[in-house]
């Protein structure tokens, strides 16, 4: 795993450990799974493992700062989200312009989950969807992250069937 991808998972924990501590692991593990799933899908799909980890790590970090967060929090995070996440790989130092921007952008529109955007950024709202799809399954509540966690982990099924790394 790159250096700098180290440095952005770092930067995330301790953004969420200074500024809602009571939130942090629980931010954190959502943000873990998905650059997880992200780089899963990426791998899958020919597109870049690394900068769709480094937008899993860096795509709620400003919601989950304001958590609980309100439904105006939740309706500007995207936005305000790619904002904060540009800063951060900036402060980072290590990437280039280019990836910045695909970064932001992925973390601009993964709350559209109703359109279609550019490969990397239906990426990221696969992967979340799909991360919270697998936490709700022990709750019965699936279907609210339907179509689209369904369709990507059928993906991720018959990656397995065929035996693919
Ligand atoms: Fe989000
Ligand atoms: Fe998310």
């Amino acid at each position: 795993m790159s250096g700098r991808l180290e440095k952005i998972k770092r930067m995330a924990l301790e953004d969420l450990l200074n500024v809602n501590p009571d939130y942090a692991a629980t931010g954190y593990a959502h943000l873990s799974y998905v650059a997880c799933l992200g780089a899963l899908l990426a791998r899958k799909r020919g597109c870049d493992m690394e900068l769709c980890q480094a937008a899993g790590f860096l795509h709620d970090v400003w919601l989950h700062e304001r958590a609980p967060y309100s439904q105006a929090d939740c309706d500007a995070h995207a936005a305000e989200g790619a904002k904060l996440a540009r800063r951060m790989m900036e402060q980072e130092g290590e990437f280039a312009p280019e990836e910045i921007e695909t970064v932001a952008r992925m973390i601009e529109n993964h709350d559209f989950t109703r359109q279609t955007d550019d490969p990397m950024s239906e990426i990221l709202k696969d992967a979340d969807m799909l991360s919270h799809y697998l936490n709700a399954s022990a709750l019965g509540r699936e279907e609210e992250f339907n179509p689209r966690a369904a369709l990507a982990l059928e993906e991720m099924h018959a990656l397995n069937k065929k035996g693919e790394k």
